[in-house]
């Protein structure tokens, strides 16, 4: 069975050998950041899309990045190499490294990379014939505050227990809202409405993870001749909508039919989602070579 391998400062070594320091800040802190994405036919998509936002992340949290893009691509590729054949989940996660147990970012001297290939598991096709549902909560991420915002750092216990709120209300993902009330993201996608044939999106702003399958939807979009329009989104357009759908690099477009208990549109996954879902994977089939 694949298991998997990880790559620890470019050193690879099967998944159940893989150790971290117990005073890495990661581990400590959750002083890190990271990124997730997935292959096709073996090949990572959006690779460098995702390589640059983990830069920013990492100069927006001031963590230097301990080796070149070049150097953490070819340790991507060593690692999938030696992960062999299927499809993977590719997890690089960079901390600020080992340190005394203070609290000053300064004291941390060597940043810790990790390369982590594993199975990808994707949600069941039932989410996508039928859609899933969402919840609407408030929840304070450390990205919330403008310290962090932007940033895809690696503290994610607010998001965790945002997830496991909406998963006790029935749902499948949360949905966090902004200090006005105007929805801002899933806990770990983004979001989108379509009304009237309109597609909408939340505009970039702090507390939104502006994703790459975001972009490479609303690409697909504008091949299509669909335009995407970025704007507040609040809770009655969600309730009101046609059609809704998330986005992630694993999820990729996933269909959604329900919100707080209330049924979206038909309260089946909307033809428009079905065609953006289409040029999603086409784009992935064109960057990959790969036949999805
Ligand atoms: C908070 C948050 N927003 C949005 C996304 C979607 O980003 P992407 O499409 O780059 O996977 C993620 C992905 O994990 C996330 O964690």
């Amino acid at each position: 069975m694949a298991t998997g391998k990880v790559s620890i400062d470019g050193r690879v070594v099967d998944s159940g050998e893989a150790r971290v320091s117990v005073f890495d800040r990661g581990f400590l802190y959750g002083d890190s950041v990271f990124e997730v994405f997935r292959t096709y036919s073996g090949v990572p998509f959006a690779q460098r899309e995702h390589l640059e936002r983990l830069q920013r992340s990492a100069d927006r949290l001031m963590i230097p990045m301990p080796v070149s893009m070049e150097t953490l691509s070819s340790e991507v590729a060593a690692t999938l190499a030696a992960a062999g054949e299927g499809e993977w989940y590719v997890r690089i996660v960079v901390t600020r490294g080992t340190g005394p147990l203070t609290y000053d970012l300064s004291t941390a001297t060597a940043p810790l990379r990790v390369i982590i290939a594993a199975p990808v598991s994707v949600p069941p096709a039932e989410h996508y014939e039928r859609g899933i549902a969402v919840s609407l909560l408030h929840a304070s991420r450390p990205t919330d505050d403008e310290r962090a915002s932007g940033a895809k750092a690696s503290n994610y216990l607010a998001n965790l227990l945002a997830v496991h709120e909406a998963k006790q209300k029935g749902a499948q993902e949360a949905l966090v809202l902004g200090r006005r009330g105007q929805i801002l993201e899933g806990a770990s996608s983004n979001v989108f409405i379509v009304k009237d044939g309109k597609v909408r999106t939340p505009e970039p702003q702090p507390g939104i993870l502006v994703g790459i399958t975001r972009a490479t939807v609303i690409a697909a979009a504008a091949a299509a001749g669909i335009e995407v329009e970025e704007g507040e989104v609040r809770p009655e357009d969600l309730y009101g909508a046609d059609e809704a759908f998330l986005t992630s690099s694993i999820r990729e477009v996933m269909p959604v039919v329900a919100a707080d208990g209330r049924t979206i549109g038909s309260g089946a996954p909307g033809s428009l989602t079905k065609r953006l879902h289409e040029g999603y994977l086409r784009a992935v089939a064109q960057a990959t070579g790969s036949g999805v």
